[in-house]
Formats: C-alpha cells, sequence, structure tokens
C-alpha cells in the first residue's frame, strides 16, 4: 500500500485510491485503539516534529498520541516561546529544527501555503495540519472516516457544509474529498460567507436557507464562524446570526427523518450550533475527535512507508 504522494499537503492533491487507502489503514488502527495495549512498533526509530504556528487543541493532541501509539519519537514546537519571537524564519526554524534528524514535519501555520512553501525547500516530509483558509486535509480524512463509518459509504450521500464556508479550510479540504469519493455535496450559509465562485469551481449544491439544506442532507457538517479570520464586517450579529442560521433542536425535529450533525470544533456553542443539539444521539462530534487518532496514525505511517499495521 503506497500512496502517490510524499507529503500530505491537501486533499487536492491526492487521488481517489489515496484516500481509500487511508481510510483502510485507519479502520485497522482504530481496531488497535481497542485493545488493551494501544501501542504499535510501527514508527520505531522514526521521529517527528509537531510543529505549531497556530492554536490548537484537538488537532495538535490528536497527532501527539497518534505518534505515540506508533512509537514514533517526537518533538513539539510551538511559535509563543521560540526563538520565532526573535525573528527567526520559517524556513531557518526548520532547518535547524530538522539538523538533529527528524524525519517528519507536522506543520499548522496562519499563513495559506505555509506546508507548500516549506515542501519546496526541506528533504523530509510534510503533513499539512491546517494552513490559514486553504486546506486541513486530516480533519477532512477523519470527517470522511466518520460518515463512512455512521452511513457505510460516502457514495451517493449527501453532505451539507453549513455556515462560514469563505474562511473555512475545513470545508476546502471537505469539499475536496467528498467530491472525490463520489458524494453530493452542497454549501449552505449566508451569501456574504459563501464565495461567487463555489457552484462553477467546485460543483456543489448553494443554498442560502438552512432549512432547505437540512431538508436536503443526510449529514449536516456545521462550521465554526471564523471571527478572528474576519476583518469587516459579512453579518449583522452572532444574535442574528443563530436565529437565521444556528442548528436548533426545533429545526431538526421538524424534518421528516434524523440526519447526522457533525462540527469540527471548537464549537461556537449558541451561535452556529445549540448546545441540546450538540451534545445529542444525533451528533458524532465525539467520535469525529476520537476517529482522528486513528486517521492521523496511518496518514504518518502511510507516509513514513511502513508496511504492516499489526506489526
Ligand atoms: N478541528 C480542529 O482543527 O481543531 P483545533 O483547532 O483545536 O486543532
Amino acid at each position: 500500500m503506497q500512496l502517490s504522494t510524499k507529503h500530505l499537503l491537501g486533499i487536492r492533491d491526492l487521488v481517489p485510491n489515496d484516500i481509500q487507502i487511508i481510510l483502510d489503514t485507519a479502520a485497522q488502527f482504530k481496531e488497535v485503539l481497542q485493545r488493551p495495549i494501544k501501542k504499535v512498533p510501527s514508527l520505531r526509530d522514526v521521529t517527528i516534529v509537531n510543529l505549531f504556528y497556530e492554536n490548537s487543541t484537538r488537532t495538535r493532541i490528536s497527532f501527539e498520541l497518534a505518534e505515540k501509539r506508533l512509537s514514533a519519537d517526537t518533538i513539539n514546537f510551538t511559535a509563543s516561546g521560540s526563538s520565532v519571537k526573535k525573528g527567526e524564519t520559517l524556513l531557518d526554524t526548520v532547518n535547524n529544527i530538522l539538523s538533529m534528524k527528524v524525519d517528519l514535519v507536522v506543520m499548522r501555520h496562519s499563513a495559506s501555503g505555509a506546508p507548500h512553501f516549506l515542501a519546496k525547500h526541506i528533504p523530509a516530509a510534510i503533513v499539512n495540519a491546517g494552513d490559514g483558509i486553504n486546506e486541513h486535509p486530516t480533519q477532512a480524512l477523519l470527517d470522511a472516516f466518520s460518515i463512512r463509518e455512521k452511513l457505510g459509504t460516502l457514495q451517493g450521500k449527501k453532505i451539507a457544509l453549513l455556515g462560514d464556508i469563505m474562511h473555512s479550510r475545513v470545508a476546502l479540504s471537505n469539499i475536496y474529498l467528498l467530491k472525490k469519493m463520489g458524494a453530493e455535496v452542497m454549501v449552505a450559509g449566508p451569501p456574504t460567507l459563501i464565495p461567487k465562485y463555489m457552484q462553477q469551481a467546485f460543483d456543489v449544491h448553494v443554498e442560502y436557507d438552512l432549512k432547505t439544506a437540512l431538508e436536503w442532507c443526510d449529514v449536516a457538517n456545521v462550521l465554526r464562524i471564523q471571527l478572528e479570520r474576519q476583518n469587516q464586517v459579512l453579518f449583522s450579529s452572532l444574535r442574528e446570526y443563530n436565529l437565521q442560521y444556528g442548528v436548533k433542536r426545533s429545526l431538526l425535529d421538524n424534518l421528516n427523518k434524523e440526519i447526522v450533525i457533525m462540527h469540527p470544533g471548537p464549537i461556537n456553542r449558541g451561535v452556529e450550533l445549540d448546545s441540546d443539539v450538540a451534545d445529542s444521539k444525533q451528533s458524532i462530534i465525539l467520535q469525529q475527535v476520537e476517529n482522528g487518532v486513528a486517521v492521523r496514525m496511518a496518514v504518518l505511517y502511510l507516509l513514513a512507508g511502513g508496511k504492516t499495521v499489526q506489526n
């Protein structure tokens, strides 16, 4: 089993067979993670640096845990508290770390394209853990894994991405992945948060009415309003956003079917998603987080050129 790529910079670069291999390998690692002893020696003697230039809870912990479960040696770098604060460049920082014999770089950065830049200049394999508003490939892979686990397949399923599409790297990676794997995709939210080119560029449905989107879909992946990436006013207030676009119990109860609710986290409770929906049986939000470890184990293992999962 070999991926067609040396790095995981984005889902855009993957072929459907790569996605299939990653999801199938993740299923094997998920089985490993149910055992009393959850650790395998697959990446013994592999050294991985987790390079986080932007805040993270789920992705950083999930990669760290995945690396530990695979017996890799890990180094955790956060920009705050490092020599980045003294003006050291990204390339200098990474070259200094690589001179200590590091094999793989996991990287989150607020600048779109930062991992692609690095991939052109360093010999190590790079995993993009989220770059600006571009892509978040392991999030899309764990979302796909979770949908497949819940519904059996991605093929033909109707997935609605709801909310702040414009600023969401999760949305872009999900669109690439779901289209490659034969799902139908809708983006829904306020017109000011959906880029005008979406329909032509990505062959997705575009909907501005939340109720219509919920009636259409099998799965609603609710996205966080990314206030930190918005430098202009794109909706009137958080309260009004919740009234028009917040996913609420009453809306779901009026559908004549039960849809699956997802969210990549962190949730703005009471804004894009109400608590009685986020914490309900319909929600698979914590299963997404759980599946993230197995998916990231699969990605690291495959990029490191692993041969067997259960050794
Ligand atoms: N989903 C996600 O990327 O969460 P974090 O920002 O906490 O890593």
